[in-house]
């Protein structure tokens, strides 16, 4: 029997933090040009093993969320990148959902797809991959006062709710992301009610279909201003916000919380972490916070390695670099 709460710990113990390192093939494509490098299998596959087989990743990293191709793909040493990171003692976890589709249809605001089949699914991936946590992600729109909806976030709250209780069933620990868009000219306030609505949606929803919220870790974007409303928040503000929304809607059981980057820059992400980590120190915030980035952690390397062989080594130093600033914020007495 699998003690949820102690994998759930194991993710989120001091010093480290979580990769996403699960865009889809689509997108991990359009990453790589938006870098100048052309994509396809075996790039995707150099992509991933840039950063999954880094020396010393696994000093910082507790888990890696993966995209379902990536489970059978092999490091350059042929060793598949699930056993690669097992054998580093970082825990390997799937991204389940299958992407977001309008809702309704025509619409602006999206669902999250992929509840069909996900027991069988989830069964596979433990069972052939080693995987020991899983992650879906909902999307929830900003604009003005009329979006989001209160039955997209219902909808998008109930699916994230019968996610986690499948995940749950198969012995492993649900990230539940109901992530709200940095898209928009919305103000930080606008962000914060729309953050704590969803949350509080979301918790409630998990409570409803009785999942155990002890094993459950949550991925929130943090409180800012729309991308387009001209306005860059200090650290301060967003901590204050971030914080404050979190103490205020999320339930002090929860097994931690983990923060997505969201279209921030890397030092934005990185200032905005380590303001969050001190303030959430100081308030004495029941649980655990982390990093859980997919672009504030690889775009610097990205920028560096061009899809080159002769790069990887410096691509690797400023993924590095990065890793260890970030976690290091987590620790209890850091001196960061
Ligand atoms: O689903 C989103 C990823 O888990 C986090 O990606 O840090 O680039 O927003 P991001």
């Amino acid at each position: 029997m699998i003690d949820l709460q102690d994998v759930a710990h194991t993710l989120l113990r001091s010093g480290k933090g979580i990769l996403a390192d699960d865009e889809t093939d689509v997108h991990a494509d359009k990453w790589l040009a938006a870098h100048g490098i052309e994509g396809g299998e075996e790039m995707r596959r150099k992509f991933r093993n840039l950063f999954l087989a880094a020396p010393d990743n696994e000093k910082y990293l507790s888990g890696v969320i993966l995209f379902e191709g990536t489970l059978t793909q092999k490091a350059d040493d042929g060793t598949l990148f699930t056993e690669l990171l097992a054998k580093k003692g970082i825990l390997p976890g799937i991204k389940v959902d299958q992407g977001l589709e309008p809702f309704p249809e025509g619409g602006k605001e999206t669902i999250t797809k992929g509840l069909i089949g996900l027991p069988e699914r989830l069964m596979e991936f433990r069972a052939k991959y080693g995987t020991g946590f899983a992650k879906w992600r909902a999307a929830i729109t900003i604009e003005g006062t009329q979006l989001p909806t209160a039955q997209a976030i219902h909808e998008n709250a109930k699916r994230l709710a019968l996610y986690a209780l499948e995940v749950q069933k198969a012995g492993m620990v649900p990230i539940v992301e109901p992530e709200v868009l940095l898209e928009g000219n919305h103000s930080r306030l606008r962000a914060r009610e729309v953050v704590a609505e969803t949350i509080s949606a979301v918790i409630s929803s998990l409570e409803d279909q009785g999942v155990d919220i002890t094993g459950v870790i949550l991925k929130t974007s943090m409180v800012l201003s729309g991308n387009k409303s001209g306005k860059m928040d200090t650290p301060e503000e967003v901590a204050e916000d971030t914080v404050g929304v979190l103490l205020e809607n999320a339930p002090k059981d929860l097994a931690g919380i983990v923060f997505l980057s969201g279209g921030q820059s890397t030092e934005q992400a990185t200032a905005n972490l380590r303001a969050i980590e001190a303030l959430a120190k100081e308030k004495n915030a029941p649980w655990p916070l982390t990093f859980s980035y997919a672009r504030a952690l690889q775009d610097e390397a990205l920028t560096i390695w061009q899809g080159k062989d002769e790069n990887i080594p410096a691509a690797r130093e400023a993924f590095i670099t990065r890793l260890k600033e970030d976690a290091c914020f987590t620790l209890a007495d850091s001196a960061c």
